[in-house]
């Protein structure tokens, strides 16, 4: 299977998915705080997503049974809400997938819960930076893994780690589509990139190591190997004839 270019038409309905993918992302923001549990943010996600007339793609993907994944600490992705109750310096990851008329919207960003300390602050200020420079690569003509070698240099400038066991992936007609695009790669190889490819770009890095261990119990929670802190961003990304367009980017952050 080759990397599908998408049509207008597809890529128009990838972008309303998109954009109803990131207003879940905005609207949950003002439910988080101490105390709310993450179960209930998980509600709230499912809600909001199926009023709009979608379906958020983790329920039932795989056997995950919720709407949303709630990454807390050291949590590096798939965190499956539970009764946990979020605490004052947390900082949190929420990932939403919208299935909108059949098309998917994949991103996620990081909360802080009350003020987080300088050692946090760094590192999602970073994780986000790092995304900011894997979309600065997305142009026809250049090589899909520039976007991992540029991400894993600034990250390792700073002195943190790249995970390496899970990547971001084509998204648009299904959740999971050709290419992998990884997030540490060598410079100048992979897939040249063309017009109307679709796929997201999600660092997460590391404080400390990058190695992750999968929780036994539940079969999904990705921990950091170490316990320390993990940061992560991801947004759904179009490439124009000049660049690119970040379809989960409504907000204009980046
Ligand atoms: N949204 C995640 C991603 O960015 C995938 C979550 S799959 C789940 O690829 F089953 F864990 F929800
Ligand atoms: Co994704
Ligand atoms: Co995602």
């Amino acid at each position: 299977m080759a990397i599908t270019i998408k049509t207008p038409e597809q890529i128009e309905g990838v972008r309303k998915s998109s954009h109803l993918a990131a207003e879940t992302l905005k609207y949950m923001e003002q439910f988080i705080k101490p105390g709310v549990k993450t179960i209930e943010l998980d509600k709230i996600c499912e809600d909001f997503v199926r009023s709009h007339g979608a379906t958020p793609a983790t329920k039932g993907y795989r056997g995950f049974k919720h709407s949303c994944c709630i990454s807390v600490n050291e949590v590096i992705c798939h965190g499956v809400p539970n009764e946990t109750e979020l605490q004052i310096g947390d900082i949190v990851n929420i990932d939403v997938t919208t299935i909108l008329n059949g098309y998917f919207g994949d991103t996620c960003k990081m909360y802080f819960v009350g003020e987080p300390s300088d050692y946090a602050r760094r590192l999602v200020d970073t994780t986000k930076e790092c995304l900011r420079i894997g979309l600065e690569q997305c142009f026809p003509g250049n090589h899909l893994n520039n976007i991992g070698y540029h991400i894993s240099e600034h990250a390792h400038k700073h002195g943190y780690s790249v995970v390496y066991e899970f990547c971001g992936h084509g998204v648009g007609l299904k959740f999971h589509e050709e290419p992998d695009v990884s997030h540490i790669a060598d410079k100048n190889t992979g897939p040249i990139l063309k017009p109307g490819m679709i796929f997201t770009i999600e660092p997460m890095i590391n404080a400390g190591k990058a190695r992750c261990k999968i929780d036994r119990k539940d079969g999904w929670t990705a921990r950091t190997i170490d316990g320390k802190l993990s940061a992560q961003f991801e947004h759904t990304v179009l490439i124009t004839e000049t660049g690119f367009e970040a379809l989960t980017d409504v907000y204009g952050e980046f």
